[in-house]
């Protein structure tokens, strides 16, 4: 069957469109539009909303499959996607685990129904839920999943130190965290990165900082992969066991 994602993974190129657009509408000059633009990427609303959903589809399939096959997930496992945006990761997910449950959650209602509608089959197969919830507030018990993948949302969170403890708490022990970003202070051009600053409101973190969140969390075992040339970065880090948390 093809798909947006399929698409995006066969030409590889099409993901560059929305940053094209951004540097085309900045090139002109419209700031307001590209706050506009960008806004709907931090929480997409309405039919705006829609169609930013399909474009982060497309944009977001190849860094979804790279962080897929650092992270792992096997089969059995519970695994939450924070942030889920149009639900393509969790259709990736299931493609990659036969058997396991998935949840979703993001505070966009314009996304949830996207991101419930492209995994309606793995809903009404008992397999999949899609919450609306802002990310440090999670509506799940402690200790539900045995890894969370949070993929291009960590520039608009207000309060990191508060999202990352609501992961921590939701994460089994030996739980596995990852965050992945495309736009890193490493990986794109300084004044670039600050124009998305000013005009998205988003925070462009460097690897040392996104680290730095996960050990301030409490996180162990954190370990990072950067893909230079496509600016993708990788982190990940470990709840501790009981037996760890006493140390
Ligand atoms: C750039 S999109 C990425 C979507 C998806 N992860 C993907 O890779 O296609 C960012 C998403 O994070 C969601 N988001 C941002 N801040 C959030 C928060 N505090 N709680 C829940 N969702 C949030 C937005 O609504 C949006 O769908």
């Amino acid at each position: 069957m093809i798909t947006v994602e399929s698409v995006a993974l066969q030409y590889p190129s099409l993901t560059r469109v929305p940053t094209a657009i951004f540097d085309a509408v900045t090139s002109w000059g419209l700031a307001s539009l590209n706050r506009r633009i960008l806004s709907q990427f931090r929480q997409p609303s309405g039919w705006a909303g829609h169609l930013v959903g399909g474009i982060m589809t497309l944009e977001h399939a190849p860094v979804t499959a790279w962080m897929l096959d650092l992270l792992q997930p096997r089969a059995g496992e519970r695994v939450l996607d924070a942030g889920c945006g149009s639900g393509q990761a969790l259709r990736a997910m299931a493609r990659r685990m036969e058997m396991g449950e998935w949840a979703g959650i993001d505070y966009s209602a314009t996304m949830v129904a996207q991101a419930r509608r492209r995994n309606r089959k793995l809903i009404a197969a008992g397999r999949c839920r899609i919450e609306q919830a802002d990310i440090a507030a999670l509506p799940f018990a402690d200790a539900t999943f045995d890894k969370i993948s949070t993929i291009e949302t960590l520039y608009f969170w207000p309060d990191p130190a508060a999202a990352f403890a609501e992961l921590r708490r939701v994460l089994k022990p030996a739980g596995r965290l990852a965050a992945v970003l495309e736009y890193t202070r490493e990986g794109n051009d300084a004044a670039q990165m600050e124009l998305l600053e000013q005009q998205g409101g988003l925070r462009v973190y460097s690897q040392s900082q996104v680290e730095a969140l996960f050990r301030n969390a409490g996180f162990v075992d954190v370990k990072a992969s950067f893909v230079a040339e496509k600016g993708w970065l990788y982190v990940e880090g470990t709840r501790p066991t009981a037996t760890a948390n006493a140390r």
